[in-house]
């Protein structure tokens, strides 16, 4: 369970990534503003980005890179897995999430902007967050 679980959480990453690289070369309608070209990109990556977490947090139970023994924070990969990579993805989080609550509320020429500045902070501390295999802890590319 656990290894399907994080297979399919390691996979949406690559979904998650393309999303973002589209949501930021991409200029975008404010749908509040015109809802007959409703497609609203920043929302579906925010929502994808959601299941993600709640995948994450489900794992965050199951692993065994999680752990709070004596002396894990010794360890790169249990101080990752149980800290760094949960902290990353919930600031990431937070600044998407404001990034797309702010755009809602703005006039249309300031949307694009607005989005595009949070989403590349966001997307730049999931980029630092992910455990990419070249970091040592025994992860897969896919
Ligand atoms: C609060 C949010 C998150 C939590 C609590 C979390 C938790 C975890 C945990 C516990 C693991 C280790 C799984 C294992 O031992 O097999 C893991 C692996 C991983 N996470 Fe997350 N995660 C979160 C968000 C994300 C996000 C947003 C991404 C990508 C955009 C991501 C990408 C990965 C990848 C690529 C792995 C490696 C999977 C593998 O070993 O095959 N995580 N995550």
């Amino acid at each position: 369970m656990e290894s399907i679980l994080a297979h399919t959480h390691s996979g949406i990453r690559w979904i998650l990534i393309l999303m973002f690289i589209f949501v930021l070369i991409k200029n975008h309608n404010n749908p509040a503003e015109d809802p007959r070209k409703k497609i609203d990109w920043p929302l579906y990556t925010l929502i994808l980005f959601s299941l993600q977490i709640i995948m994450g947090l489900i794992l965050y139970f199951m692993s065994h890179n999680v752990s709070f023994e004596p002396g894990f924070m010794k360890d790169a990969r249990l101080r990752f897995f149980t800290i760094e990579h949960l902290t990353g993805m919930i600031i990431a989080f937070v600044v998407m999430l404001t990034g797309y609550i702010k755009s809602r509320r703005t006039i249309m020429s300031r949307w694009n902007k607005i989005i595009k500045t949070y989403y590349l902070i966001a997307f730049l501390i999931i980029l630092l967050s992910i455990p990419w295999p070249f970091r040592g802890f025994g992860t897969p590319w896919f």
